[in-house]
């Protein structure tokens, strides 16, 4: 049985408000008022929407460039903040040619605003860093509720609290709930859960917002899904998983299998899985519930996920499902090192492999190997206390 840990209890969490639009933009790019103009008058959030999805309902820079834009794949970042290298690029590249008629200028200015906040989180010196960076909750019918999706906020710092005085939701038919406290202290980790509520049929787009005058930018993370008319399947982790953690006695890596459910009344078509997150490439699918396999009404498939420990006390990812109905709750993936690390340990950090971006885009998180080494070690031994 794979190991299982609920949330935090209810009572620790609060519900966070849907920010007004005015007020949204005016936090989203607050701190950037003290940035050079380019970084200021665009709409970041707006630019989140866009890229998972267009006005029109079509998948965006998502579908080629993968739910994490922080793994530049297919160097999407060379965007970051040059509306006009988008515009270049959307003339050259033959597979986003279709985008060229689509996007206004504004919306290349707010895509590449976004891009920029991604790379402000990714830097190495970043304090506060979120994951997963996108959310996508599928087909949902109004007056229904989406599973939840996780975002998991930490605080990169060895040793300056964060504030964290101001956290919304740019779209009333995103529900989230937080157990995020005023001041994040260094090192520790919070997180919020996102749903969405579709209050008629159509697009949802929005993005939650996580703005402090701690941080030069907002973190800025999207989500997306349609209110849909029933009748609709909704997917779930056999007995409502929601973390699953890995602890390796011997061997350096561990094989654990979990069970997707269909519970009806439709078939659902599997989409694109994935892990992301700070230690995503020590975590790999390996097989079970694929893309393109279609689940009866009253089925379910198996998802095997290997992992690879490291020296790492502690390594934190997020799985995501989609599919072609409601998605299921976004996955914890937890994984702590070896009991009594063999010595060659170190040697397996980034052979883990990956289920999205070419392998020498999956290294760009081991510049801060140290710093997440502390990290993790410290919620390794909260996480051992807890228990
Ligand atoms: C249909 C697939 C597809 C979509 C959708 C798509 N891209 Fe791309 N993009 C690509 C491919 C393929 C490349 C790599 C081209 C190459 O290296 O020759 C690329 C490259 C890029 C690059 C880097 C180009 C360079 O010169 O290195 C940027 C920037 C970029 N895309 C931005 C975006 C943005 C922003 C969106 C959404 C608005 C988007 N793309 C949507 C397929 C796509």
């Amino acid at each position: 049985m794979p190991s299982t840990r609920p949330l935090p209890s209810p009572s620790n969490w609060r519900l966070l408000r849907a920010a007004p639009a005015r007020r949204r933009l005016l936090s989203a790019t607050l701190a950037g008022l003290f940035f050079p103009a380019a970084c200021v008058a665009q709409d970041a959030v707006r630019g989140a929407a866009l890229y998972l999805r267009l006005d029109n309902d079509t998948r965006s820079c998502v579908s080629c460039h993968g739910p994490d834009p922080g793994q530049s794949h297919n160097n999407i970042l060379r965007a970051a903040d040059s509306p006009d290298t988008l515009t270049k690029v959307l003339n050259t590249v033959s597979a986003m040619g279709f985008l060229r008629s689509q996007l206004s200028d504004a919306d290349r200015a707010d895509i590449a605003s976004y891009l920029g906040s991604v790379v402000e989180m990714n830097q190495a010196a970043s304090t506060l860093r979120a994951w997963p960076a996108t959310l996508e909750f599928g087909r949902v019918a109004p007056g229904q509720s989406s599973a939840a999706q996780f975002v998991r906020i930490t605080n990169a710092s060895a040793t300056q609290a964060l504030a964290l005085p101001d956290i919304q939701v740019s779209d009333r038919q995103l529900r989230a709930a937080s157990d995020c406290p005023p001041r994040l202290n260094a090192g520790a980790s919070c997180d919020i859960k996102v749903r969405m509520a579709p209050q008629g049929v159509g697009l949802v787009r929005g993005a939650l917002v996580i703005a402090s005058q701690d941080l030069a930018r907002a973190r800025i993370i999207g989500g997306v899904g349609q209110g849909a008319a029933g009748p609709l399947s909704a997917l779930r982790w056999q007995g409502g998983a929601q973390v699953l953690r890995f602890e390796p006695s011997s061997t350096t890596s561990e094989v654990r299998s979990l069970t997707l459910e269909n519970p009806g009344p439709m078939p659902v078509v599997l989409a694109a899985s994935s892990i992301t997150g700070p230690q995503a490439s020590q975590f790999r699918i390996d097989g079970g519930c694929s893309a393109g396999q279609v689940l009866q009404a009253g089925t379910s498939c198996a998802l095997r996920i290997v992992y690879t420990a490291s020296a790492l006390p502690l390594a934190q990812a997020a799985l995501q499902i989609r599919s072609d109905h409601a998605n299921p709750d976004a996955l914890r993936l937890e994984g702590l090192a070896v009991a009594q690390a063999p010595s060659d340990a170190v040697a397996t950090e980034s052979g883990g492999g990956c289920s999205i971006g070419p392998p020498s885009q999956r290294d760009r998180w081991d510049p801060t190997l140290v710093l997440t080494a502390l990290l993790a070690l410290a919620a390794a031994r909260r996480h051992r206390r807890n228990r």
